[in-house]
């Protein structure tokens, strides 16, 4: 009879905030829940950001990860439309046994999505926090902009025909806001970036591509040759002190800029670099942190809309997802990773690493 695993690797943060693999019980699957074997995870900004400002939080060990593709091993009771062997992908929660730096781990069903044939399982795991940040950011009314979503029949969509900023559309954030902003009908979508991904963002929907490193002055000047109108909405996918600014000043009266510096309710991150941005009276504008997760109240059931469309949307190549890139060593790649993450190293692609491959 085949011996039935127990025991697997993990990517612990220990408590003086350092990495290193080591060897844990596989979680046991609960209500409503499947127990997935993770095949590929990508990494994230937010990844190196609990480490570097030291973050507690989720249980202990703390283990990170969220973007996960993998093998349902278990189905939970009250879950239907999965069963084992299911390919899929799903976010995780930054939990001890819920993230996904970890050969095995536990999810809500309801925020898991089949993956498609066409789709691999290291490019499947590169969707999920990038697509969920862009999709509460521009349609979440109380953390993002509060559009209404495109995901309805035909008859009742409304295109929204609006100008959008999107401050650094070759970030895996940006790229699905700029196909998100394609969907939605935004025009004109204009972005920022470097200017070797101008074709790809293009096709992704951006209308016009800036070079990132012109000057706040030189943007503001070229997005005057494009339209006049003000932004109502400005999505910064960067967030950095300078990114900010820039989009806050190109605001309308009552804009609003959705900004990612990631806070995850109770366990909001410290961003000490980030200046407040005071609201003048006269002329109200609006800083909305994004909070593109699984866990609010308020995000749940447009998480859900998203997660139980997702495979339609990736099998039909309605969403593309990121390219990737492969690192090698399973779970022991990351740290080194999230190093070139976090030094800007990173241009166009998300990182990815396969925990089965840990010795
Ligand atoms: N709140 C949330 O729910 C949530 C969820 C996911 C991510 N985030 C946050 O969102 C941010 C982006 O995450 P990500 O995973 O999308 O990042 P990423 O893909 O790792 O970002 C790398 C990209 O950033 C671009 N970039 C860097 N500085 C820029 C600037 N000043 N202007 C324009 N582009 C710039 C680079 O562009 P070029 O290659 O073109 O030079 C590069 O392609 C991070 O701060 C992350 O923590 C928040």
């Amino acid at each position: 009879m085949a011996q039935v695993e127990t025991r697997q690797k993990v990517l612990v943060l220990d408590e003086n905030f350092e990495f290193s693999v080591q060897d844990r019980p596989i979680p046991k699957v609960q209500d409503g829940e499947l127990l997935i074997k993770v095949i590929a995870t990508a990494l994230n900004p937010g990844d190196w950001k609990i480490q570097r400002w030291g973050v507690k939080f989720g249980g202990q060990p703390v283990i990170p990860g969220m973007d996960t593709a993998g093998v349902v091993e278990e189905v939970g009771q009250n879950v239907v439309g999965f069963q084992k062997g299911d390919r899929i992908m799903t976010m995780g929660t930054w939990t001890t046994e819920t993230s996904s730096f970890q050969q095995y781990m536990r999810t809500m069903a309801r925020f898991a999505a089949k993956i498609p044939d066409n789709i691999s399982d290291e490019v499947a795991a590169s969707v999920p926090v990038g697509l969920l940040a862009a999709w509460i950011g521009l349609y979440n009314d109380q953390h993002g902009a509060g559009y209404p979503h495109p995901l309805v029949d035909e008859s009742k969509f409304k295109p929204i025909s609006k100008p959008l900023l999107v401050l650094g559309g070759s970030s895996s954030v940006g790229q699905y806001v700029l196909q998100l902003a394609k969907l939605s009908k935004f025009s004109p979508v204009i972005t920022t970036a470097s200017l070797h991904h101008t074709d790809y963002l293009r096709s992704l929907g951006a209308t016009h591509v800036l070079d990132r490193r012109l000057s706040d002055e030189q943007v503001v000047s070229e997005i005057r040759k494009i339209t006049d109108a003000p932004f109502e909405t400005v999505f910064d996918a960067i967030s950095s002190t300078e990114t900010k600014l820039l989009g806050y000043g190109l605001l309308a009266r009552e804009g609003k800029i959705l900004t990612c510096d990631t806070r995850f309710g109770e366990f909001t991150l410290p961003a000490p670099d980030f200046p407040e941005i005071e609201s003048d009276p006269a002329n109200p504008k609006y800083v909305v942190p994004v909070k593109g997760v699984t866990v609010l109240p308020e995000t749940v059931g447009m998480a859900e809309v998203l997660f139980k469309d997702l495979t339609r949307l990736l099998k039909d190549g309605v969403i593309l997802p990121n390219k990737v890139e492969v690192l090698s060593g399973g779970l022991h790649g990351i740290p080194e990773g999230l190093v070139r993450i976090e030094n800007g190293l990173v241009s166009g692609v998300k990182l990815v690493v396969r925990p089965q491959d840990t010795t």
